[in-house]
């Protein structure tokens, strides 16, 4: 596979938006694990899979398990823009890293918001110098995007969890949860004019964990590694049947794998549109493989991942850590 505008080899300088989540988890983990290649500026935390206080305790949770206890995390917005909030606890459990045993961060915590850590840390920044990566709900970038349009220039490209299009839905039918949870949203940073690429359904579905993920995982590392490994296990809640027997996707961290080995993945340029009004396609991706619009490509939309491979490169990324 290849991808010839890919990410390439300097070290990139990333914020991380998510809702922790137990594949949001393993992507947090990922990135701590490869300081060589990913500075990670700060997390940002916006409510989604579980509410916020739950995914802001949960981000500075595992930053304190992986031995980080250093990175900023900053809680956003609290809903989505428009719509009433949805949750995924189904997937997540109520903690949101059901299968880990969670501990209330010890560490101060940050007044600044969201919104406003990115906005300074875009402002100090040179031009296209900050990636933003996303895989929660998009509502603390759309907020970024509509208070801060000055400061999109320092953006050099945001990389998103969210979507579907061949795959279909795994909320409705038609919607992945991400972009349905504040299509919103979704639809004003899918516009915003910086250079996106989006994991969608589409791609993560051939990113399938088993059991014997998890086990590698504990056998393989220390403490973090230890105690995360649950996470590769299917959730309670998931489709197992549909993947397989005891398989499940792992979704986030495809973002911080494409960021590392961007190889691994295959990508298409295409004009993307986010559904926010219809009945029964309320929060769809709507992508144009055929050109039929006219419009200009607005996505590097992933298409295929080496699954495997960005299994074997998260483990191995993850069993690094050590918690001292
Ligand atoms: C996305 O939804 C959430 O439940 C996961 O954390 C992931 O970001 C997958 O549709
Ligand atoms: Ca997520």
């Amino acid at each position: 596979m290849n991808t010839s505008t890919g990410p390439g080899a300097t070290r990139r300088r990333i914020i991380l938006d998510c809702d922790p989540g137990r594949d949001d988890a393993i992507a947090i983990a990922t990135a701590l694990a490869s300081s060589a290649e990913i500075e990670l500026a700060g997390i940002t935390a916006v409510a989604g899979n579980v509410p916020l206080e739950i995914t802001w305790r949960n981000a500075r949770f595992l930053c304190e398990l992986c031995g980080y206890p250093d990175i900023p995390v900053h809680a956003g917005a609290d809903r989505p823009l428009v719509r009433e909030p949805v949750t995924a606890v189904r997937h997540h459990g109520e903690s949101g890293l059901e299968g880990v045993e969670v501990e209330m961060p010890a560490g101060p915590i940050e007044t600044r918001r969201a919104v406003g850590f990115i906005a300074d840390t875009l402002r100090a920044s040179r031009d296209q110098e900050v990636t933003l990566v996303a895989v929660g709900p998009l509502t603390n970038l759309a907020l970024v995007v509509r208070e801060h349009p000055d400061l999109m220039p320092k953006v050099r490209e945001i990389v998103v969890m969210g979507g579907a299009s061949r795959a279909g839905g795994n909320v409705t039918p038609a919607a992945e949860f991400n972009v349905y949870a504040d299509p919103h949203a979704a639809a004003i940073v899918f516009d915003c004019g910086r250079p996106l690429t989006v994991h969608g359904l589409d791609v993560t579905h051939q990113v399938l964990a088993a059991p014997r993920h998890a086990e590698r995982l504990a056998a393989g590392g220390g403490e973090p590694a230890r105690r995360l490994a649950p996470l590769l296990h299917p959730a309670a809640g998931s489709r197992g049947p549909r993947f397989g027997p005891e398989r499940s996707p792992i979704h986030d961290p495809c973002t911080i794998a494409w960021l590392l080995r961007p190889e691994l993945f295959a990508t298409e340029s295409v004009p993307v549109t986010v559904e926010t009004e219809g009945v029964h396609t309320m929060g769809s991706t709507v992508v144009d493989w055929w050109g039929v619009t006219g419009r200009e490509p607005n996505a590097r939309w992933v298409t295929e991942a080496d699954g495997e491979a960005v299994l074997d490169l998260v483990i191995e990324r993850i069993a690094r850590l050590r918690n001292p």
